[in-house]
């Protein structure tokens, strides 16, 4: 049976530098498709830029550039994120590629052949900053200029020749599929925002634009670009070498397994994405997960509050894994969540610092001095020793169904809590006291400990790639067998081979303020 997994981030705009939202996006979508590669998943990551519009054209413009020399720029920047935020994508599109023009080229062809495309005019408003179209009630005047009420930004009046999607043809058979599909929406909140959108009725979709020319034109008719979110939703399809459905890739992940995206790209991904599927005759995705904002109010961001979070100055004074936890424990998936740096500080020294990373140091540098520097074999147990390794093993169903269904929160709190459970046996146990009076004993602690040190090494690797694989290879345990099924073998600690150096995981942060 083939294990395939297909996930996906949005694909940002290279209009700006990337910020701590585009790294959220990135990150939660990095953890699920680590955790798919520890179950045994042949996963497919996909990241990427959405370079065509007149947002970006303007932004061009702006700097004084030819568009595709502006994005090849900017871009760039963001495939270096995906290295500093340690992302596994296997794969990263750009929309000037050619593979995408392919692609989008046949999505057209086949609105147009199913008879779902027409040509007319459009008037109505349209914000170049979210590239969307909003009809007068979505609208509201802020001090004298019209504004988009759920985004903010600015809408100006358009009016053109553009060419339709029948949208509004697809309102029953997208409520269906809303109903018959429970989870195609998550988590339930935005599920129930979408239905009652779709439910007060769908109007045709302009899919084309003639007052600017930075895009991919629309085949039969070079006057026209079609709409960038036609364009960028493509972008899924056209990484599996789409439009060749016999491909290998395409026939192993399509359909998606799970869009990630933020909230504010909802509509275009769980209302718009399916119905184009639905006209070109093609399986929609499984998931589309809509999270939650970092929030990040202006007023309170500033330098001498001290919350400022930009990624990468974040990841250069803390570190990657410290900056990936953080966020995953802190928000709530799926609702807005406020950061600062205290809660960061707080969060580090509490969670990594003094409770895994502790775990792993002491229980290590006790074992070097004590045991030769080996793993002690497992001699005496107890009751206590076997049910601490029991608990762990008996929550892994729990703890897939909790990924599987984007409860990244329920996820992290459990682990991380078996991990201040691991430190309290410890203690309790008091190995240090049996050195002499009972040194089976104590070896069987030793090696519970060390054990539980990998169960839990192995949970937290979707998170803590880099901290993981060095407190995973100071037990000799190769990157390969880094995977779930390792936490349900018994009795696989390697006791012949000393273990490796460790070196400090998580430096404790002080206090400055
Ligand atoms: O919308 N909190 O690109 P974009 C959390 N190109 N997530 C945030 C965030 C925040 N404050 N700010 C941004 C586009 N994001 C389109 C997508 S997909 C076919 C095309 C994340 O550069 C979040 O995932 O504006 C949001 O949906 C995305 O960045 C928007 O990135
Ligand atoms: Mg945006």
């Amino acid at each position: 049976m083939s294990k395939n997994f297909y996930i996906t981030t949005p694909i940002y705009y290279p209009s700006g530098r990337p910020h701590m939202g585009h790294a959220y996006s990135s990150i939660v979508a990095d953890i699920f498709a680590r955790f798919k590669r520890l179950e045994g998943y042949n996963v497919l990551f996909l990241t990427g830029t959405d370079e065509h519009g007149q947002k970006i054209q303007k932004e061009a413009e702006k700097n004084n550039k030819d568009p595709k020399i502006f994005c090849d720029d900017i871009s760039e920047t963001f495939r270096n994120l995906t290295k500093t935020l340690t992302l596994s994508n296997n794969d990263f599109i750009r929309t000037t590629e050619s593979r995408h023009l392919k692609s989008v080229n046949e999505i057209w062809n086949r609105l147009i052949n199913s008879g779902d495309i027409y040509l007319d005019k459009y008037s109505g408003w349209y914000s170049v900053s979210d590239e969307a179209y909003y009809d007068v009630e979505e609208i509201e005047e802020n001090n004298g200029i019209k504004v988009s009420k759920t985004s903010g930004s600015t809408v100006e009046w358009v009016e053109e020749e553009s060419y339709f999607f029948r949208l509004s043809e697809f309102q029953k058979r997208l409520l269906d599929h809303y109903k018959k599909n429970e989870d195609f929406i998550l988590p339930k909140s935005r599920k129930n925002e979408v239905i009652k959108f779709v439910e007060k009725g769908l109007k045709d979709l302009s899919i084309s634009r003639t007052s600017f020319s930075w895009g991919i034109p629309v085949p039969e008719n070079k006057k026209h670009v079609i709409y960038v979110w036609l364009d960028a939703l493509t972008n899924y399809l056209s990484a599996l070498n789409f439009p060749n459905t016999k491909d290998e890739k395409y026939k192993s992940f399509w359909p998606a397994d799970v869009h990630v995206i933020g909230k504010d790209i909802l509509r275009f991904h769980a209302v718009y994405w399916p119905a184009f599927l639905l006209a070109a005759k093609l399986p929609l995705p499984k998931r589309i997960f809509g999270h939650g904002w970092i929030l990040s109010d202006d007023k309170k961001m500033s330098k001498s509050l001290g919350n400022i979070l930009d990624p990468i100055e974040v990841i250069k004074d803390y570190g990657i894994d410290q900056l990936r936890y953080y966020l995953i424990k802190e928000v709530s998936l799926g609702n807005d969540g406020s950061i600062s740096m205290q809660n960061l500080k707080n969060c580090i020294n509490n969670d990594l610092a003094n409770n895994y990373g502790n775990l792993c140091q002491r229980v290590f540098a006790f074992i070097k001095k004590n045991c030769n520097n080996k793993i002690p074999k497992k001699i005496d147990l107890n009751d206590r020793d076997i049910k601490l390794i029991k608990n762990l093993k008996d929550e892994i169903p729990q703890l897939i169904e909790y990924i599987n269904k984007q409860n990244l929160n329920e996820y992290i709190k459990t682990v991380i809590n078996f991990s201040f459970e691991a430190n309290k046996y410890f203690n309790d146990s008091e190995p240090w006291a049996l050195k002499e009076k009972d040194p089976d004993r104590m070896c069987g602690i030793l090696n519970t400990i060390v054990e539980q040190i990998k169960n839990i090494s192995i949970l937290l690797n979707p998170v803590l790639p880099i901290s993981t694989k060095k407190v995973l290879n100071t037990i000799n345990i190769s990157d390969k067998d880094i995977l779930i099924d390792n936490i349900r073998k018994n009795n696989n600690l390697n006791c012949d081979i000393e273990l490796k150096r460790l070196d400090i995981l998580f430096k404790k942060i002080e206090n400055d303020n």
